[in-house]
């Protein structure tokens, strides 16, 4: 481990208590080698939302998807069972499946056009007979550990998976599973910002701290008094009363609560009554990341449900830029010689000490403990 690694790390004390906390320094927010260590040991090492269940729903039907700088390819098999493969062909390592998604009765390489089954296994090699030592069956697409979960397909790129069950459990616990069962998929939208993936995510683990001053409209719908987090292993669940107001906002906002829940380390959800949007934040070296929102309703077959869908994205996106900016301009203030770290709000940043807290705790035992 580079020295310089070390004394980043050793910076930050994830064992006091939340009144003494102080957050990860800001050189965590910008620098390069610290990037890559969490590429490899938080990325490459976590259950990862990699797609979405309706995108392989029968046999044939695949995805990619690029996880901590891997390509990956995800499908589901002509047995019904869901499989997941580095996208990376044993020849010259071109890609076995270019699109973003599709159907396929197998994976033929585009550059010299080996062939594999969607088990994975090779069976077509075009004049490549005589090679020595060379046999199908030990050159494969190699796997990756990948499972469903309502909507939603994860993978893992680690050695030791933690049981997927065990990692979902605080959604199931919350109820959220059953409140996600009956919403489809409607569309997608990237955001593209100027900040580290972490400055992202403290913004949403505030416990709605920027609320007020940041989002003033969604504010109006919001029963601030009574928002409240709840941390449950390596998530955070916000949970905010909805008070009724009947402007533009609420009409798109409805139910007793709105959920915002978020999974270590890039994945949230974003849960009123019908309505959800996903969130994918992903890395884009050290002081960049997209953010990937998935839009899901139950209702986008009835008379009203297409006006009904593009106010609910409006409402959403309006709230998306309000943080892009307040976001964009944290990761500037990070580069300032006058900030190093900051204190917690005991009554609403609990969420956001939780995350330094598993970051640093998942980058130590990656880099062998310290
Ligand atoms: S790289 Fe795939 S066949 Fe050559
Ligand atoms: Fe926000």
């Amino acid at each position: 481990m580079p020295n310089s690694i070390r004394e980043l790390l050793a910076q930050f004390d994830d064992t006091a208590p939340l009144a003494q906390a102080r957050t990860v320094p800001a050189a965590w927010y910008h620098d390069a080698d610290l990037a890559d260590c969490e590429r490899r040991h938080v990325f490459g090492d976590s259950w990862l939302a990699v797609g979405r269940s309706d995108q392989v729903a029968e046999p044939g039907r695949y995805f990619t998807a690029e996880v901590a700088g891997e390509p990956l390819v995800v499908v589901r098999g002509e047995d019904g069972r869901l499989r997941g493969f580095y996208n990376v062909c044993r020849h010259r390592a071109a890609r076995v499946a270019c699109e973003a998604e599709g159907k396929a009765s197998r994976f033929r390489c585009r550059y010299h056009g080996w062939t594999y089954d969607l088990t994975g296994r090779l069976r077509g090699t075009p004049e490549f007979d005589g090679v020595d030592d060379f046999r199908r069956e030990d050159n494969g697409l190699p796997p990756v550990a990948v499972a469903q979960d309502g909507p939603l397909v994860w993978a893992h790129l680690g050695p030791t998976p933690t049981p997927f069950d065990e990692w979902l459990g605080p959604l199931a616990r919350h109820g959220l599973d059953a409140r996600m069962a009956p919403l489809h998929f409607v569309a997608r939208k990237e955001y593209r910002l100027a900040c580290n993936w972490k400055v992202f995510v403290d913004n949403y683990l505030d416990g709605g701290y920027h609320v007020n001053t940041i989002h003033p409209a969604l504010a109006g719908v919001l029963d601030y008094t009574k928002y409240r987090t709840e941390i449950d292993a390596h998530a955070s669940i916000q949970i905010s009363p909805l008070d009724r107001t009947g402007d533009a906002v609420s009409s798109v906002r409805k139910g007793e609560n709105a959920y915002y829940a978020w999974v270590f380390p890039n994945f949230m959800l974003n849960l009123y009554e019908g309505v959800m949007d996903t969130n994918l934040v992903l890395p884009d070296g050290p002081g960049a990341c997209r953010v990937v929102f998935d839009f899901y309703f139950a209702d986008r077959e009835s008379d009203g449900a297409k006006e009904f869908i593009a106010r609910s994205v409006a409402v959403a996106d309006q709230i998306q830029q309000e943080d892009l900016g307040i976001c964009e301009e944290v990761q500037r203030g990070l580069r300032s010689r006058s900030y190093d770290t900051g204190r917690f709000s005991v009554r609403r940043e609990a969420g956001g000490y939780h995350f330094h807290q598993l970051l640093a705790r998942k980058l130590r035992a990656g880099m062998g403990g310290s």
